[in-house]
């Protein structure tokens, strides 16, 4: 299986609660190496441009004010098929719905308050992690 790079966030919700190394602890338990990580807090309308995909949904407006509402933790993933496999480990977006053991049936408070944010496909992975890091942050 190929090595694969994903996006991932570490989002209010988690960062508030002091939740960051736990969350780290779940992701390199699985095998996941953390090659690049900072702390960054978004503006409503850079959260709203990551999200772009998402405008027309009715969560949209407050799903921005979310993830500006304080700092995040944004990192790139590398590991073998890394995409799919951090989907698992973050579990389903309804913390009611993931699996026992996944980051967001155990931290998540709720749909939109759900902890992480994982890529969910190669090239939206190389999009989102271009939004955030430079070529010269990913050292590997
Ligand atoms: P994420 O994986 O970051 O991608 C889009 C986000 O939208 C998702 O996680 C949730 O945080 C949020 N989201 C999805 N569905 C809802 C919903 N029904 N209500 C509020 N937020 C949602």
């Amino acid at each position: 299986m190929a090595i694969q790079r994903t996006f991932s966030i570490i989002k209010p919700d988690a960062t508030r609660r002091n939740l960051t190394g736990a969350i780290n602890a779940k992701i390199e338990a699985a095998g996941l190496r953390i090659v690049a990580q900072k702390r960054i807090h978004m503006t409503p309308a850079q959260a709203g441009q990551f999200y772009a995909v998402h405008k027309e949904r009715p969560f949209y407006g407050e799903l921005c004010e979310f993830m500006a509402s304080a700092p995040v933790v944004v990192q790139v993933l590398e590991g073998e098929n890394a995409i799919a496999k951090y989907r698992e480990v973050m579990g389903a977006t309804d913390p009611a719905a993931a699996d026992a053991g996944t980051i967001r049936k155990e931290f998540a408070l709720s749909k939109g308050e759900n902890s992480v944010h994982g890529s969910d496909a190669p090239e939206t992975a190389a999009e989102e992690i271009a939004y955030f890091f430079a070529g010269i942050e990913l050292v590997g």
